[in-house]
């Protein structure tokens, strides 16, 4: 695989073409952002913990039928992915009230949910990246009603093997961020990355917070979370 010019470079990774046409490489860096961007800083190590962590979950939820980009791990910081087209959508399943939904709502963090939920956000920079319904979604073209109901599907199964998973290691799965793309062949594929910047992962016994929420909210401790989550999922 020869790794080509550089495609794209986004807040957390860049993106390189390479000889084979489906297949794009994704170089992940240390680059930390918050809040669209607004809040900016760097967390020793988390390029490498992300691309570990990302690939390594991908192979399990394949391995439970839930078909994802990944291709090859090339190193530490980069991977061979198969190259998508995006669907901008942010795909969020909750467990646990947290974050946006405690704000939004006016509820504490904590609160165990009956059922997961799923909510959509519209991949968009100027705008914020705003809340979108399905319809709307459908409507502005962003995904047809059939790859929302797959999508939807994908995000469920994926938080059922995932929440398991985790508690296995201790760990509370309490909402996450996932994003989709579509294969030349127009096949939807699980893509982008599951790390700890795009999930809440709270420790099982104290509740302590293992991700990017360190980051967003000033807690300090922020590499020492990363290296615990890999800790947990590696064992090293
Ligand atoms: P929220 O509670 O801020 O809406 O975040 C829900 C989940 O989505 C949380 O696990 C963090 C993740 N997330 C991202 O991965 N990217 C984002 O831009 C945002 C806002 C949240």
């Amino acid at each position: 695989m020869e790794k080509r010019e550089q495609l794209y470079e986004g807040k957390a990774k860049k993106v390189f073409a390479t000889d084979d046409k489906n297949a794009v490489i994704v170089s992940y860096k240390d680059d930390a952002t918050a809040f669209d961007g607004a809040k900016k800083g760097t967390i020793v190590g988390k390029g490498v913990v992300n691309n570990k962590m990302s690939n390594f979950l991908m192979q399990i939820l394949e391995k439970q039928g839930v078909k994802t980009h990944f291709i090859e791990e090339l190193s530490d910081r980069e991977t061979v992915v198969k190259k998508v087209e995006i669907v901008p959508l942010e795909v969020i399943i909750r467990n646990i009230s947290a974050g946006s939904f405690a704000r939004n709502y006016g509820v504490e963090e904590g609160i165990v949910f009956a059922e997961p939920t799923i909510e959509f956000s519209y991949k968009n920079d100027d705008l914020h990246d705003p809340l979108i319904n399905s319809y709307h979604a459908v409507a502005l073209k962003l995904a047809t009603k059939e790859e929302i109901e797959q999508i939807k599907a994908m995000a469920f199964k994926v938080n059922a093997v995932l929440k398991d998973y985790f508690l296995g290691l201790g760990v509370k799965l309490v909402d996450f961020k996932l994003e989709f793309g579509r294969t030349a062949d127009g096949e939807i594929v699980l893509a982008d990355e599951i790390s700890p910047d795009t999930c809440r992962f709270w420790d099982k016994d104290t509740n302590e917070k293992l991700d990017k929420d360190r980051f967003r909210r000033d807690m300090g401790g922020v590499e020492d979370a990363y290296k615990e989550m890999m800790k947990r999922v590696f064992g090293e």
